[in-house]
């Protein structure tokens, strides 16, 4: 675990998993569990389950469920580090700050806070400044909207945010690391005379700026240098806006322009985000992976703006992001789109996006038809195009479409991939294996049984630990989860919830069904439980030793050699406690 275990307990002691879920879920008591609608999942009848005493959910109908942590991740679509950080805020729990360590904040943490002074001092700044006020009226941009964004205007001085941060007690050195000011004799401002957008991270802490000029001057935007808070490249804009908005049909739409994505959520399409530049980077593709799996890339349709596009798409769908193609006419953005069009003109080229795979291919063709290529490029681009697509069947389904309209025979065109694909590809293309859960495996019912008993009584794990080692499980899920279970015995001990441990989500969804299916017994019952297991445990662990002796026997009688007397010894003392039915170790229902 990346955090601090005592830090992790904390939080979930302070919080409570029903009246966190009671917020968005509205559930009802039945028996000892509460039942609701599930939030993951549209459905009509409650399938969502909420037991408050182990502190754990699941939905018998998408199989999602886990712990608290693990609700919020889910719901507020954001990752393990960023649950946690939401859930310390309320619970008012500081996380930074370790039990034992140094009262030390990182710097980046600084870097927030320096940042969270100058969104405060830049939005004050734009109320009192009629030029930029109107600038956003014309752009149509409402107030509200401006609010949402945290839009500011840095005024035209030297010294009005160095002043501002000054008294808000921020050491200007780390201003100027937050690239907040800069130092020549003294400290001036970086950002003069400039609308400002904040750019937030997941979480909503303010990570950078990138500021516009009012009117013709150049750059046009300027944007925060790298900080310890801020990669260039890496991140998204309004992601932390987009998130909750994507997570209800798993898609987002990406544009290029801060302006782009403020006009879009305006629109009511709360899912944008904009990419800040031209072409992706891997880092950008992962932050956008982490709230959605399908994205509308929506680009100026002009020649530059399909060859950005063109570049991005290959990276995204490395990263297993299913892409769609939204086309704007040539020269216009979503924002003019919109301002002279409304949400409909938007909605309705949304409703006309291209797969990525027809996108690319178009592309190919319309080389064909203004004669810049040959028909067998185009044969191979698209077949290396194809070769891309994860799904067999529908790899083939474009190979077809393709041979019809080259008017060339599918043998010809794979034939031309096999060509194109010379040098061994990245990623899961023809051939590789594709990657997917191991095969579900008939569960061996003692180590399920085991797992079970710990999942919903960590209090047991250190008893158990004693007669039970990790390679007395054969199910290698098993197992692992066992070997986890004991790595972490002693953060289980100080409170933290076991499901915590496990962030792959088929397993969570294993061990919350787990805990939820035992019935609770008093702690006493519970132990027995686990005597009989460990019982059951060690009568296989000498079925196998009884059986590997056996055979050792044999191979010394078939060979003609001399059976030692230990080794007879040790097979009659197994073969005799062996004797009578295993039945006596079996619980009884
Ligand atoms: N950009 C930048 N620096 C520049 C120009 C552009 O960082 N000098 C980034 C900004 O993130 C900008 C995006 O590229 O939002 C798209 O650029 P552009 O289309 O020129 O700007 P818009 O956001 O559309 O701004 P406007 O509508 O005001 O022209
Ligand atoms: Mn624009």
């Amino acid at each position: 675990m990346p955090f601090d275990a005592g830090v992790v307990a904390e939080i979930q002691a302070k919080s409570d998993l029903l009246q966190y879920v009671s917020q968005y879920v509205t559930l009802k008591r039945q028996g000892r569990e509460y039942v609701g609608l599930c939030p993951f999942h549209s459905e009509k009848t409650p399938s969502f389950y909420l037991n408050a005493e182990k502190q754990v959910w699941h939905c018998h109908g998408c199989s999602a469920g886990g712990d608290l942590i693990k609700f919020v991740e889910k719901y507020e679509n954001v990752d393990f580090p960023a649950a946690l950080r939401l859930l310390a805020a309320r619970a008012g729990v500081v996380l930074q700050e370790a039990p034992g360590a140094q009262r030390r904040r990182s710097e980046r943490e600084a870097v927030y806070e320096a940042n969270a002074v100058a969104r405060r001092f830049f939005a004050d700044q734009l109320q009192r400044d009629k030029r930029s006020l109107e600038y956003l009226r014309k752009r149509g941009i409402a107030p509200e909207t401006a609010v949402a964004f945290g839009i500011g205007y840095a005024p035209d001085g030297w010294e009005g945010l160095t002043k501002a941060l000054e008294r808000s007690g921020v050491d200007l050195m780390l201003a100027e690391r937050a690239g907040l000011v800069r130092q020549k004799t003294g400290y001036y401002d970086f950002f003069r005379n400039r609308l400002m957008f904040p750019i937030y991270n997941l979480t909503g802490e303010v990570m950078a700026f990138g500021g516009r000029a009012l009117a013709d001057e150049t750059p046009k935007y300027l944007n925060t240098p790298n900080t310890v808070a801020y990669t260039k490249g890496a991140h998204v804009y309004g992601l932390h806006l987009a998130r909750r908005a994507a997570s209800a049909d798993d898609t987002l739409i990406v544009v290029e322009g801060y302006l782009d994505a403020i006009a879009l959520h305006q629109a009511g399409f709360k899912n944008a985000v904009a990419s800040l530049g031209t072409a992706f980077t891997p880092e950008q593709a992962r932050e956008l992976r982490r709230v959605a799996s399908k994205l509308y890339l929506c680009f100026d349709g002009d020649a530059a703006g399909q060859a950005a596009t063109a570049r991005s798409i290959d990276m995204l769908v490395e990263e297993g992001l299913a892409v769609s193609i939204v086309v704007l006419p040539a020269g216009t953005d979503p924002d003019e789109l919109i301002l002279r069009g409304g949400a409909e003109a938007f909605r309705t080229l949304l409703a006309a996006a291209q797969r990525w795979v027809d996108f690319k291919i178009e592309l190919a063709c319309d080389r064909i038809a203004s004669k810049f290529a040959s028909k067998s490029d185009i044969a191979r681009e698209a077949m290396s195009v194809i070769a891309l697509v994860r799904d067999p069947i529908e790899r083939d389904q474009y190979t077809k479409a393709m041979a019809r309209r080259l008017d060339v025979s599918e043998a010809a065109l794979r034939q031309a991939r096999l060509h194109s694909l010379k040098a061994p590809p990245r990623g899961n293309v023809e051939g590789a294996p594709i990657r997917r859960a191991p095969a579900p495996t008939q569960p061996v019912s003692i180590e399920r049984d085991l797992l079970q008993l710990i999942v919903s009584r960590p209090e047991l794990l250190p008893e158990a630990l004693e007669s039970i080692a990790a390679d007395d499980l054969e199910q290698p899920e098993f197992r692992a989860v066992y070997e986890r279970l004991g790595y972490h015995a002693r953060d289980l001990a100080r409170g933290v919830n076991p499901i915590t441990l496990f962030d792959e989500d088929p397993i969570v969804a294993d061990l919350t069904r787990m805990a939820l299916a035992l019935p609770p017994l008093p702690y006493e019952d519970d132990r027995h439980r686990l005597a009989l297991i460990a019982a059951r445990f060690e009568r296989r662990r000498r079925e196998r030793r009884l059986s590997s002796v056996d055979a050792e026997i044999n191979g010394l009688i078939t060979s003609d050699r001399a059976v030692p007397e230990a080794l007879r010894d040790e097979y009659n003392a197994l073969a005799a406690s062996l004797r009578g039915p295993a039945e006596h170790t079996r619980e009884q229902d």
